[in-house]
């Protein structure tokens, strides 16, 4: 019998994250989402990975533009996180970008970001995995916004 996914999403809800915004853009135009399923995958090449969703509305934009920009969020933009989780069209309109180079809008103030191209979509249940090779990033500095069992938080220091 299959494990109960509402216990596994809260076993896993106990493995505190940062959270990121994923934007893309480009051919089928702007688009993101807030995910916390993200990870650095490899140095050489230099390579992280973000799970999306099958049901996400982002999967067919990011298949079509070919880039994402991980943005890690700070600490006082929990309202960009509630913004890009809501599902459908993102008004991105209002947000300062601080640059598009590979299609994909970078957020102004965010703590740090990578931006990549993709390279690779590999399958992971009901998500696909996006495999990005980064081709820029910078960090800002700042407080993280931090996600740990369904709630934001900050660090306690
Ligand atoms: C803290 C947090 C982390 C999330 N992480 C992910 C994730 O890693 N992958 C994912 O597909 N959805 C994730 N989501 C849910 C998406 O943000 C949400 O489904 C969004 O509505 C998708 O938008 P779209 O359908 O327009 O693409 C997360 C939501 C929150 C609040």
């Amino acid at each position: 019998m299959a494990f109960d996914p509402a216990i596994q999403r809260k076993i896993m809800g106990q493995f505190a994250t940062g959270v990121t915004v994923v934007t893309t853009g480009g051919k089928a135009g702007l688009h993101g989402l807030t995910a916390n399923a993200v990870a650095s995958l490899s140095l050489d090449p230099p390579l992280v990975l973000v799970a999306v969703d099958k049901k996400s509305h982002s999967l067919d934009y990011f298949k079509v533009n070919r880039c994402f920009a991980v943005n890690i969020l700070r600490l006082d933009q929990e309202d960009i996180s509630r913004r890009f989780a809501a599902s459908g069209p993102k008004i991105f309109t209002g947000l300062s970008i601080l640059s598009i180079v590979t299609g994909a809008p970078i957020l102004a103030n965010c703590l740090a970001y990578v931006d990549c191209r993709v390279v690779e979509i590999l399958p992971g249940g009901d998500h696909e995995i996006f495999v990005g090779e980064i081709v820029s990033g910078d960090l800002h500095g700042g407080q993280p916004l931090l996600y740990h069992a369904g709630k934001y938080r900050r660090l306690a220091d």
